[in-house]
């Protein structure tokens, strides 16, 4: 049995392939694949491993009907189409919670930077321009008792809500599909409507999926409803916030600031006006980059290619078979 691998991965999820006795190919370069490379290299392997975005709709799903699994190294799966993998019986894994914590550190991360300009402030002293002391200038804001609104309570949401409590006794309010009782319980969290979110956050970090009805929601209309002293963090996918309208709204004051993980497109190009914002933190999807996560993440997926190709239910499932 052997599984194609599209980058290099952590030891951790190797040495179980070996140890499971499962040959692998590891895609090395520093390059994307094409999707008709992705469809070859599938084509002489039993299992796909598949690390950074690839494409697996619909044709490529087809073309590869023999795949025994297709194992994700992330928790994302909009990527994936579930519908059509589903109808060919092929088993999808993700890796959900391993990582949670790591994103919702960058959230943090971000929020903390945006609010104080830190990496503006970074960039001043590279570029030698660190003057002389004002008291008026380079004024951040104190994140002390502001209220950090969710978008996607779940895992990643809950423990970024945790965090703010315990550092800065931030209320919680989120909106969701439905409601998290549990986390309303630990956190205090108030569910309250999309309209509503976007009015009273101060705060306001995306941790839902991308979906058809999440694309592109943050957009001119929703910052309109934003308070112009808020943060806006997305460290979830680009796709979810238009990019130029979050631009806009930045310029015209209508939000304070903004962190982002993920932008839209992705790389983020180096001559972007965000860039060289003051309010602005900018990363480059390294939202799970932490040796725990990383080394979790290809266990878990590896876990998940050893079940998938003995005919066992994945340990950690998208589409129950
Ligand atoms: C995830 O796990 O979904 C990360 O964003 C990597 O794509």
């Amino acid at each position: 049995m052997k599984v194609f691998i599209t980058r290099i991965i952590p030891e951790t999820g190797l040495e179980l392939l070996r140890e499971a006795g499962i040959q692998y190919t590891e895609h090395r370069e520093k390059r994307h694949l094409s999707p008709e490379e992705l469809i070859a290299a599938c084509r002489e392997h039993d299992a796909l491993l598949s690390v950074g975005g690839n494409r697996i709709d619909a044709a490529f799903l087809q073309a590869c009907k023999h795949l025994k699994v297709v194992s994700l190294m992330a928790v994302g799966y909009d990527n994936v189409d579930v519908a059509a993998a589903t109808a060919l019986k092929i088993p999808i894994g993700n890796t959900p919670g391993v990582l949670s914590n790591a994103t919702a550190d960058t959230a943090f991360l971000l929020m903390l930077a945006t609010a104080r300009k830190a990496f503006h402030m970074h960039k001043i002293i590279a570029r030698g321009q660190w003057g002389f002391f004002e008291p008026t200038a380079n004024l951040g804001m104190e994140l002390n008792g502001r209220t950090l609104g969710v978008f996607g309570l779940g895992k990643i949401g809950t423990a970024l809500a945790k965090k703010c409590r315990g550092a800065f006794d931030m209320p919680v309010i989120y909106h969701n599909r439905s409601r998290n009782e549990e986390a309303e319980q630990l956190l205090g969290a108030r569910y309250v409507d999309f309209e509503t979110l976007l009015r009273e956050s101060d705060v306001l970090s995306l941790h839902a999926a991308l979906t058809p009805e999440t694309a592109g929601q943050f957009n001119a209309a929703a910052f309109a409803k934003m308070k112009p002293t808020s943060i806006f963090i997305n460290t979830a996918r680009g796709a979810m916030h238009n990019e130029q309208d979050l631009l806009a709204a930045l310029q015209q004051h209508i939000i304070w600031g903004a962190g982002l993980d993920v932008t839209n497109p992705e790389p983020m190009d180096k001559n972007n006006p965000l860039l060289e914002m003051p309010n602005v933190a900018v990363l480059p999807h390294i939202g799970s980059a932490t040796v725990e996560a990383r080394s979790g993440m290809a266990k878990m997926a590896a876990e998940n290619v050893i079940a998938g190709l003995k005919g066992a239910p994945l340990p950690y499932s998208v589409n129950k078979l």
